[in-house]
């Protein structure tokens, strides 16, 4: 599983009708001994946590690896990190990186693979949960207006979430500083002023600003708070929001920037509903990527 963009839409709505199967209790433990390893090279609370609750709840063998204690620190490649843990017998790994598609590099191991978040490329389970999150609160996709909101051009979630979003029908629309964003990032997606699309939109999907991502000449020269005015969603435009519309987030969140520190727990916000949802997704994705190797659930 590397982008969500490339699965077909049967694929994408099994993956969602397994995990809501799953957030209704229903378990499923893996048949024989199956080895996963989590590989995140850049830093993760919720993703890489939910990963190792996700795989022991279908009873696979997680084997600790870290990175900041291991031979990377060597020089061994990514390549020869991999190569070597299928040679000791893991059976997945899942592997987040900075590199884009960094992925590629594997086409001759025969291991499965899950991204957990390429660069700016994908971030496929992220998407996955957010998919579950907005189809349990609508039901549905198709004519459904969602604003992705804040640093467009380096996050993974908004343009792996856009592609995703637009492939099920639903309309995207955009805000943010516009330094933020260029020709490739709005393709078929439309630029609104934060005021105008939080009357919009049915989901307000904010982001962090992507620190670790920006060149000198992309910093923006704006203090958190002027950045929250012009930018983020304030108690006053949560107000102006549409009567049933929700609040999401992947987090980590920078309360009182990107949003309202108030607004983090409101009635509207999924924030941490998406978070308990990542859980679910995760086991489906898992379950999906094994059976593609032959592995079996009971
Ligand atoms: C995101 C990521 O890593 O892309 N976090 C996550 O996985 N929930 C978003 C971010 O870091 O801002």
């Amino acid at each position: 599983m590397l982008r969500t963009a490339d699965l077909s839409v049967e694929k994408i709505n099994k993956l969602l009708q397994d995990a809501d199967e799953f957030s209704k209790g229903k378990t499923l433990k893996a048949k024989g001994e199956i080895y996963v390893s989590n590989l995140f090279f850049e830093d993760s609370t919720r993703t890489k946590t939910s990963f190792d609750v996700a795989e022991r709840k279908l009873g696979l063998n997680v084997v600790p690896f870290d990175i900041s204690a291991s031979s990377v620190n060597k020089g061994e490649s990514l390549y020869d990190t991999v190569k070597t843990l299928k040679s000791i017998g893991l059976d997945l790994c899942v592997i987040r990186h900075k590199k884009e598609k960094f992925y590629d590099e594997f086409k001759g191991i025969d291991i499965a693979i899950i991204n957990g978040g390429d660069g700016t490329g994908n971030h496929p389970s992220q998407n996955i949960l957010d998919l579950m999150t907005i189809q349990q609160e609508f039901g549905k996709f198709k004519g459904l207006k969602v604003g992705i909101v804040g640093d467009v051009k380096h996050s993974r979630v908004a343009n792996s979430n856009a592609e995703v979003l637009r492939k099920l029908g639903a309309k995207v629309y955009f805000s943010g500083p516009e330094q933020w964003f260029d020709e490739g990032t709005i393709i078929n997606g439309t630029y609104l002023s934060i005021d105008d699309l939080v009357k919009e939109v049915d989901v307000v999907m904010l982001l962090r600003i992507q620190h670790e991502r920006h060149d000198s000449d992309e910093k923006l020269k704006l203090s958190s708070d002027k950045y929250h005015r012009q930018f983020g969603l304030t108690t006053e435009r949560e107000k102006a929001m549409k009567k049933d519309a929700i609040i999401m987030h992947p987090a980590p969140i920078n309360r009182g920037v990107e949003i309202a520190d108030e607004l983090v727990e409101c009635k509207r916000s999924r924030i941490f509903k998406q978070m308990e949802n990542g859980v679910f997704a995760r086991m489906a994705i898992l379950k999906t990527a094994l059976e593609a190797k032959g592995f079996e659930f009971e």
